[in-house]
């Protein structure tokens, strides 16, 4: 058996396989609410064969809202329709995760692909909707300068990270995933380019560190124990924060209770490099957060092949393999990758509706 498929306990959680589905922002929630979209989407990649689907970053405040469709946990109300959702991604065969996120400064935009830019008609409006980071420091040219909330004001946000994450756990979520990558709120947290607090939130790596910790640190107290807290991290962000930051942050939050350091990425706007986007390019991130801090972590990045995600299992650079575009690409990617690496009953991956009649169809030579 490989060890792709060999199945993995994350606390009291198995996974069947060490695939994951990744977080993707899908933009399509009505406002706010789980749709149908993003029940169609969900039950695309967790029938075909995952260990662990990420239902994409949901805010945990509506000043986090990236953009006009993105999923919202900042009120119960969300609940009834995240409950549903959680119990089709289980339905469909994989452990339902989701991640939290806040969009902080890099909030209120067009989607993607309608520009991406700077949010404007009677949504943007909305005084409910103001854009808050660390410290009143844009983003980069066409982002608003954010609001800086004073340090209660930063304290009732770790709680509503943390009241978000009572939801998620009500709702039926086994995995939760803190978003602190790409340049998102905690990521501004982190960073001594867009935190120049000069209270207990910025300035030394304790501070800066801070708001994660105590997010960390509240979560963890409502997460049941016996369910695995990732933590998706831009190991370098590009700018000042690098790979030994990411160290020595992973070996405190493995003392708060992560389970899983997801290690991504960029994202906080003035670049300095970074690796050339090739085959595995972050693979080097979980290999050194995983030696180095001594905690599990997860390789996300241009993984599209199943030798690949098996060699990098097999050489300790990771715990688990992340494939977002693979699969979108190949909603079936897991299964394929099982029947490319041999695997005795590939058709058990796939929910009894298609599982028949593909293994049927093998057994008559047909695939
Ligand atoms: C459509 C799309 C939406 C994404 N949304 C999120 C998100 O909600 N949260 C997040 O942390 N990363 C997000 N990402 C990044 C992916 O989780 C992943 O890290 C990235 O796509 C690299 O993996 P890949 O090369 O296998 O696609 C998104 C990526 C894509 C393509």
């Amino acid at each position: 058996m490989s060890k792709l498929f060999t199945p993995i306990d994350l606390r009291g959680v198995r996974l069947r396989n060490r695939i994951v589905i990744p977080p993707m922002h899908q933009y399509a929630a009505d406002d706010g609410h789980v749709s149908d979209w993003t029940m169609m989407n969900a039950g695309r990649f967790a029938a075909g064969g995952p260990g662990l689907f990420f239902v994409e970053s949901t805010k945990v405040e509506r000043r986090g809202a990236g953009t006009v469709g993105d999923l919202g946990l900042w009120d119960d109300k969300f609940v009834p329709g995240m409950t549903r959702l959680a119990s089709f991604i289980r339905r469909c065969g994989a452990v339902p995760g989701i991640q939290l996120g806040h969009s902080g400064r890099k909030a209120k935009r067009f989607r993607p692909w309608e520009g991406g830019h700077a949010l404007t008609g009677p949504e943007a409006e909305d005084p409910t909707w103001r854009i808050v980071g660390p410290s009143a420091i844009a983003q980069g040219n066409g982002y608003e300068t954010p609001e800086a909330p004073d340090t209660e004001g930063v304290r009732q946000m770790v709680a509503n990270w943390v009241a978000a994450a009572v939801r998620a756990r009500d709702a039926g979520f086994d995995v939760l995933e803190i978003h602190g990558a790409h340049g998102y709120l905690v990521n501004q947290f982190l960073s001594d380019v867009a935190n120049q607090r000069t209270d207990e939130y910025g300035g030394s790596f304790e501070n800066r560190t801070r708001f994660l910790c105590e997010i960390v640190e509240g979560v963890r107290g409502i997460w049941p124990d016996d369910k695995p807290l990732f933590v998706r991290l831009s190991v370098e962000d590009h700018a000042n924060w690098t790979v030994e930051d990411s160290i020595a942050l992973s070996k405190r939050l493995k003392e708060l209770g992560v389970d899983v350091v997801d290690c991504s990425s960029g994202g906080i706007g003035r670049t300095q490099g970074g690796p050339p986007l090739e085959v595995g390019y972050q693979v080097p991130y979980a290999s050194a957060l995983k030696r180095e801090a001594g905690i599990m972590t997860m390789a996300v990045g241009l993984i599209f092949d199943p030798e690949h995600a098996e060699e990098i299992l097999q050489t300790g650079d990771a715990d688990l393999i992340a494939v977002g575009r693979g699969v979108q690409n190949e909603p079936n990617w897991p299964f394929h990758a099982a029947v490319a690496l041999g695997e005795e009953a590939p058709f058990d991956l796939l929910p009894d509706q298609q599982k028949y009649w593909l293994a049927n169809r093998a057994k008559r030579g047909w695939r």
